[in-house]
């Protein structure tokens, strides 16, 4: 069944602007950089899980589903993303949440999944999420209800036909502003949004390559997860699959000490974009890919006249759960004065 063919909801607000960061682009001397905001996609706050989402949701509500189950850390955007799209549907929503701490703080994402209601399970490990999924899915099933689980992020062969399709409305958007990139950076996770762009990127022709970098694991096996994604997603189009596993390309070098831990280079990769350009990095995904995108730049790999691309996919409200990790580059504080004789 073609893109079109196949279900999917309105959950967010698109397309998302393509913007040309001007400022950033002359600070550094080149390339062009463009970063296609999906920062900005309107469901509670952003993020590229909306797109995903869209998918996924009309997935469950098309097999009758009552409940969703997903899981993800205290500070998952996904999580957050689908008890908002769950809001929309009038679905129920079961979280498996991966923590040691029996009162994680309620703040960023985790402050937002309490507004919209959360009913969570906690496990101590993440590995140990998928089985309890599947066992609260059997005990609503033997409560008569249906349940649909979506594995973490929503990376899965529905949830990539998101990014297919943002790959069309790219297109378009190059089309529009006249523009010829090179290269497409985005952070390769738990692989679902990176089968998407690159799917749709082949599919549509793109003239840029994708590059993923890792922000959890190695490029090895990132790449082996985003191939699976990959082909169940052209499975699921009912098309031949473009792409070999060798096009999946990702990089090494910038998760640092581990996930969601924050890196020197990508705290200066937000210190740097939110001088620049105003706009918002989050350390634990969009930041290091930044920093990867940066490192690429500063080797030469592209000349002045060239143009790459950001896929900016939010997750700003994890910065409000991490002031501790971001206090080295919040040095704005010796130019703060009280003028108590005023
Ligand atoms: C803000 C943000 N960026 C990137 C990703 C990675 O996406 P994927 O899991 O599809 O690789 C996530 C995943 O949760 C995310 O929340």
């Amino acid at each position: 069944m073609g893109l079109t063919a196949q279900p999917r909801i309105r959950l967010g607000t698109f397309p998302t602007p393509l913007y040309f960061a001007e400022r950033l682009t002359a600070q550094l001397g080149g390339p062009r950089i463009y970063i296609k905001r999906d920062d900005l996609t309107g469901l509670a706050l952003g993020g590229n899980k909306t797109r995903m989402l869209e998918y996924l949701v009309a997935d469950a509500l098309e097999q009758g589903a009552t409940h969703l189950i997903t899981e993800g850390g205290p500070q998952s955007n996904h999580v957050r993303q689908t008890l908002a799209a769950a809001r929309l549907t009038g679905l129920e929503t079961v979280i498996v949440s991966n923590t040691t701490d029996p009162n994680p703080p309620v703040q960023g994402n985790f402050l937002l999944d309490h507004i919209f209601g959360i009913e969570y399970h906690r496990v101590s490990e993440e590995r140990d999420r998928p089985a309890r999924m599947a066992q609260l899915a059997d005990e609503l099933a033997a409560n008569g209800y249906v349940p649909y689980v979506i594995p973490g992020g929503g990376s899965n062969g529905v949830g990539a036909l998101g990014y297919v399709a943002a790959m069309l409305e790219l297109n378009y958007q190059l089309w529009d502003q006249g523009v010829s990139a090179s290269a497409f950076y985005l952070p390769n996770g738990g692989g679902g949004t990176h089968a998407g762009v690159a799917l749709g990127a082949a599919l549509y022709g793109a003239e840029y390559g994708v590059r993923g970098i890792m922000i959890e694991d190695n490029a090895a096996i990132g790449a082996e997860r985003s191939w699976k994604i990959v082909q169940e997603t052209a499975g699921r189009l009912g098309i031949a699959c473009p792409l070999t596993k060798n096009d999946i390309i990702c990089v090494d070098g910038f998760v640092g000490e581990a996930y969601a831990v924050p890196t020197p280079e990508g705290l200066d990769a937000i210190r740097l974009l939110a001088r620049a350009e105003a706009i918002l990095l989050e350390p634990v995904y969009s930041a290091k890919a930044f920093a990867g995108m940066l490192a690429d730049i500063q080797c030469g790999m592209y000349s002045s006249k060239e143009s790459v691309i950001f896929l900016h996919t939010g997750g700003t409200a994890a910065l409000f759960a991490m002031t501790e990790e971001l206090a080295p580059i919040l040095d704005g504080n010796e130019r703060t004065r009280h003028d108590a004789t005023l």
